[in-house]
């Protein structure tokens, strides 16, 4: 008898391991649109066409952004031109006659609501008079334009970055002063906490009258322990997006060039536990949130800082920076470049000889898969022209995927489809970073 108890044992962990795959629903790819995209110039113009060729991808689409009215509370608009007279709302949700499967919501905040960002807080303080307000002008905008439901990605108060110094010509390793970033943000963060709660659960029974969804999307450095008492909210939501990158920036974090958007702590050179995919992951899973509710999200741009001579030779991060690189040629956002931009910086034919900033970027991959490429060039002899990035590409992209699924989560939230390189100049394959996704989640 005794001899048998390997196999058994064996047995029973093959069925508990193989029985959350099987009465899984197929994973969410969760597509973000940013309508900005759709009135960028040139090739960054993003168009219903294009949409359209990523639909196929996609199990949601989230339609970004719209904003709350300071004084009174109420969702509005923040391109009434676009959203409104141009009809772009409806003709978004008009894909739903030809695409009935996917869900279409609309998202509050996004960093896109610039007015006031403190009334995202107010409106948590601000009672139920207020609070009443805007979930009725929520649920009026989302029927009208027939949306499927709305989608919170509230502007709460951030992480403080972690502040670095060095003297000039000093060794980067010794910094000179360095604060670890845990200073409070928000003193009131517990209630507001509570405020948040009540605020979701009055919002989700409004929804639910009319069949409504109900997501959450969790801002980059927005910090989910101050603001979300995660296994209150679970079951008021239908889903919840974790905001897994930009966890380093050049705006917000200008001296230090790093994994803006690692799968795992990278150790060493004193990072912060909390700065990547997994640790977000697992903030949510402890506390008994399920699986299939929580989904990472994945940046279709990377994050691009100056490097100056004193960057030192070795590109390895952390590396010494000066702020933002420029804008690409055809996102023109500072410290922003997407896929398209950086594949075509990445050694090919056409600028093996390129100067200046036509040069190649040296590219360094991550065999480990824990922590995604980043590519550099050194400045030139004047001091010009350095650059380093960190980006995800369809293969680190894939390998988040594969973490969705061997966790059992619910999928992949994309940031966003407007960024991806849906001409296909890097390839030819549009949309690379959402097949990536998709291939690996199937
Ligand atoms: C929130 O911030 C604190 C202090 O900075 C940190 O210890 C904690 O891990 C953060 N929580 C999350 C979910 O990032």
């Amino acid at each position: 008898m005794r001899s048998l108890w390997p196999l058994w044992l064996g047995l029973a962990m093959t069925l508990l391991l193989s029985e959350p795959q099987s009465i899984n629903a197929a994973p969410h790819l969760i597509c973000y649109y940013d309508s900005r995209g759709f009135e960028r110039q040139g090739l960054a113009q993003f168009t219903l066409t294009d949409l359209e060729l990523a639909l196929q991808f996609c199990t949601h689409v989230i339609y970004g952004y719209a904003g709350i009215n300071p004084d009174t509370f109420e969702l509005k608009s923040l391109n009434q031109a676009l959203d409104y007279e141009r009809r772009h709302f409806a003709q978004i949700t008009a894909f739903k006659d030809k695409y009935p499967y996917i869900k279409f919501l609309l998202s509050v905040g996004g960093d896109r609501d610039v007015q006031q960002e403190e009334k995202y807080i107010q409106l948590l303080e601000a009672g139920s008079q207020a609070q009443t307000r805007f979930i009725s002008s929520a649920r009026d905008v989302v029927r009208r334009f027939n949306f499927d439901g709305l989608d919170l990605a509230f502007q709460l108060p951030r992480n403080k970055p972690r502040k670095v110094h060095s003297d000039v010509g000093m060794a980067w390793k010794s910094f000179k002063k360095f604060f670890t970033g845990d200073f409070i943000v928000d003193p009131d963060a517990d209630t507001h906490k509570t405020q948040m709660t009540n605020f979701v659960k009055d919002l989700s029974s409004a929804l639910k009258v009319n069949d409504l969804l109900l997501s959450l999307t969790i801002l980059p450095n927005v910090n989910s322990s101050w603001y979300f008492d995660a296994p209150a909210i679970a079951d008021k939501v239908d889903f919840i997006n974790l905001g897994t990158f930009d966890f380093l920036t050049p705006t917000r974090n200008p001296e230090e060039a790093d994994f803006s958007a690692p799968l795992y702590e990278a150790f060493g050179q004193n990072r912060l536990a909390h700065y990547n995919v997994h640790f977000q992951m697992e903030h949510w899973l402890l506390q008994r949130v399920p699986a299939n509710k929580l989904n990472i999200a994945i940046a279709t741009y990377g994050r691009a800082w100056k490097l100056t001579p004193d960057s030192g030779t070795t590109g390895e991060p952390v590396v010494a920076a000066d702020g933002p690189a420029v804008a690409g040629p055809q996102t023109k956002t500072e410290g922003l470049l997407n896929w398209a931009e950086i594949c075509q910086l990445l050694p090919n034919p056409s600028n093996t000889n390129g100067k200046g900033a036509a040069a190649p970027i040296r590219r360094v991959p991550d065999p480990t898969k824990r922590y995604g490429s980043y590519a550099y060039r050194l400045p030139d002899e004047d001091g010009q022209y350095g650059l380093w990035v960190s980006y995800d590409d369809p293969d680190t992209a894939a390998s988040k995927a594969q973490y969705a699924r061997v966790k059992n989560l619910g999928g992949v939230a994309l940031f966003d489809l407007t960024q991806d390189d849906f001409r296909g100049q890097c390839t030819g394959d549009r949309f690379p970073m959402l097949r990536a996704i998709k291939y690996r989640l199937l």
